[in-house]
C-alpha cells in the first residue's frame, strides 16, 4: 500500500491526507471544489485547524501530496466526504455515492476502499458494496471494503488522528485486517477490528450518547432556571457521585456530528429510537429558550440591540455547520431585535459581521453564544463604555461573573434562575 487517494479534503480528509503524506505514502487529495484544490496545491489550507498549515505545506513541499479534481489509480481510496441531513432529517448519502462512483474506473483486484464518512449503519454493506461491484469485481473477494470512523476533536485533529484508538470494520475479517495495517502505520492508539456495520454503529452510538446526555443536561438546566437555582452548581455536586457524569448545558448542539448522526437511527428505526428523537428535539429547542430569555432581558427597551458573541458551533473553531447560534440570531431578528455579530474565527458572507467596536456600540445585551477564548479575556469596563445597557447573558458559562458584575453588568447565565 504505497499510494493513497483521499476523496474529500475537508476537516477530516485534508488532515488525513497530510498525515499519510508525512508518513511516506504518495497521496492524491481529491475534491470537487476547485478553490480547495488550488489552495492545497499552493501548500495552503482553506479551513482553520491548529498545525494543519505546517503539515500540508511540508507534504506539498516534499512532493508526497498533490491535489486534483478527479481520482487517479491508487492502492487505497479513502472516502471522507460530507454526510449531512436532508431537510426532512434523513441522511443525505449523495456525496458518498458520487465519491464511490468517481473511483470506479480505478477499482482493481487488490484495491482497498475505506469509508471514513460517518454513515448510517449498513452503508458499506447495502450502499457502497453494490456501487463498487458495478465494476464486476467482488467486495471481500477481489477488493477490500472497510469502514473506519473518525472521532477526532476539531481543534486537536492532528494530535487525535494519531493518538486516538480506532475501530475498523471490514466487510470481511480480511478487509478489516487490511485496513488495520494502513492505520497501524501512523496511529499510536489501539486498533480494534470488527465488522463494517458494527463500526458504523459505534460511531453513531458515540455521538448519540453525547447528544442524549447533553439533552439531559439542557433539560435539567431549564428545570433549575424554574427552580431559581444554578444548574452548574447542582451538576458539579451530582458529579461527585462516582457513577454520575452530567454533561454541560448550552444553547443547543451544533457541528457536523452530534446534531446530525442521531437522526440516522431515528430515520431507520423511528418506532424504537424514541429517546434519541426526544433528545434531538430537546437540544433543537434550546435556541428558542435562549431567544425567549434574551427578549426578557431587553423588554421595554426601545429599538433594542443585542451583540451576539459567536457564530461557530463551539469555541475556538471556525465551523458554523448546524450552529445553534444561527437559529438564536434568526429568532431574535424575527422578534424585531437588531443583532450585530462578532466572531473573530468566522468569515462567512451569509452573516454580515461587525468589528468588535461597531458590534458593541449602543448594545443592550452581550449574548455569549460560543465559548471562544477571546471573549473570556474581554475587559468588562472597556466593553461597558460602548454599550447602552450593561447586560450580559452567558449561555456557555464562559465569563467571569464577578468581574462583569463589578463593572455594573446585570449578568444572567443559562441554567441559572434569575440573576447570576
Ligand atoms: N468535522 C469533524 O469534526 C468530523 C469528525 C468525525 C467525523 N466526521 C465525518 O467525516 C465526514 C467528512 O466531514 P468533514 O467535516 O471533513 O466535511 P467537510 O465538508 O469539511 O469536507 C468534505 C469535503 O468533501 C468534498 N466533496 C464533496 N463531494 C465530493 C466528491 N464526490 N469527491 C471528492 N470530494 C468531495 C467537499 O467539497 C468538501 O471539501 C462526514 O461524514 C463527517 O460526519 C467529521
Amino acid at each position: 500500500m504505497q499510494t493513497v487517494c483521499v476523496l474529500g479534503l475537508g476537516y477530516i480528509g485534508l488532515p488525513t491526507a497530510g498525515i499519510l503524506a508525512t508518513n511516506g505514502y504518495e497521496v492524491l487529495g481529491v475534491d470537487v471544489a476547485e478553490r480547495v484544490i488550488a489552495t492545497v496545491n499552493e501548500g495552503r489550507i482553506h479551513i482553520e485547524e491548529p498545525g494543519l498549515h505546517t503539515v500540508v505545506q511540508a507534504a506539498i513541499g516534499s512532493g508526497k501530496l498533490r491535489a486534483a479534481l478527479a481520482p487517479e489509480p491508487a492502492d487505497v481510496f479513502i472516502i471522507a466526504v460530507p454526510t449531512p441531513l436532508n431537510a426532512d432529517k434523513t441522511a443525505n448519502m449523495d456525496y458518498v455515492c458520487r465519491a464511490a462512483e468517481s473511483l470506479l474506473p480505478h477499482l482493481q483486484a487488490g484495491t482497498l476502499v475505506i469509508l471514513e464518512s460517518t454513515s448510517p449503519p449498513g452503508t458499506c454493506r447495502d450502499l457502497l458494496k453494490p456501487i463498487l461491484e458495478r465494476t464486476g469485481l467482488r467486495a471481500g473477494e477481489d477488493f477490500c471494503l472497510a469502514h473506519c470512523p473518525e472521532r477526532v476533536l476539531p481543534g486537536k485533529i492532528l494530535l487525535e488522528l494519531i493518538k486516538n484508538d480506532r475501530v475498523i470494520g471490514g466487510l470481511t475479517p480480511a478487509c478489516a485486517a487490511r485496513a488495520g495495517e494502513l492505520y497501524a502505520s501512523f496511529v499510536e492508539g489501539e486498533i480494534f477490528l470488527t465488522d463494517a456495520t458494527t463500526a458504523e454503529m459505534v460511531k453513531i452510538l458515540e455521538n448519540t450518547y453525547r447528544d442524549v446526555n447533553i439533552a439531559l443536561a439542557n433539560e435539567a438546566a431549564l428545570i433549575c432556571e424554574e427552580l431559581g437555582i444554578d444548574f452548574r452548581e447542582a451538576a458539579r455536586f451530582a458529579n461527585r457521585h462516582p457513577r454520575v457524569n452530567l454533561h454541560s448545558a448550552g444553547p443547543g448542539v451544533g457541528g457536523h456530528c452530534i446534531s446530525v448522526d442521531p437522526w440516522f437511527l431515528v430515520e431507520k428505526y423511528p418506532d424504537t429510537a424514541k429517546l434519541i428523537r426526544l433528545a434531538r428535539d430537546r437540544n433543537d429547542g434550546m435556541p428558542s429558550a435562549v431567544v425567549a430569555r434574551t427578549c426578557g432581558l431587553i423588554e421595554g427597551i426601545a429599538s433594542p440591540k443585542v451583540t451576539a458573541l459567536g457564530l461557530a458551533y463551539k469555541g475556538n473553531v471556525d465551523d458554523i455547520r448546524e450552529s445553534p447560534a444561527i437559529p438564536v440570531i434568526e429568532g431574535l431578528r424575527a422578534a424585531g431585535v437588531t443583532v450585530s455579530i462578532y466572531d473573530p474565527h468566522v468569515d462567512d458572507a451569509r452573516f454580515a459581521q461587525r468589528g468588535l467596536e461597531e458590534a458593541l456600540a449602543g448594545s443592550d445585551c452581550l449574548l455569549v453564544l460560543t465559548d471562544h477564548q477571546e471573549y473570556g479575556a474581554f475587559d468588562p469596563e472597556q466593553v461597558a463604555r460602548q454599550m447602552r445597557t450593561r447586560q450580559l447573558y452567558d449561555t456557555r458559562s464562559l465569563m467571569d461573573v464577578s468581574r462583569w458584575k463589578s463593572a455594573g453588568f446585570r449578568v444572567e447565565c443559562l441554567g441559572h434562575g434569575g440573576e447570576a
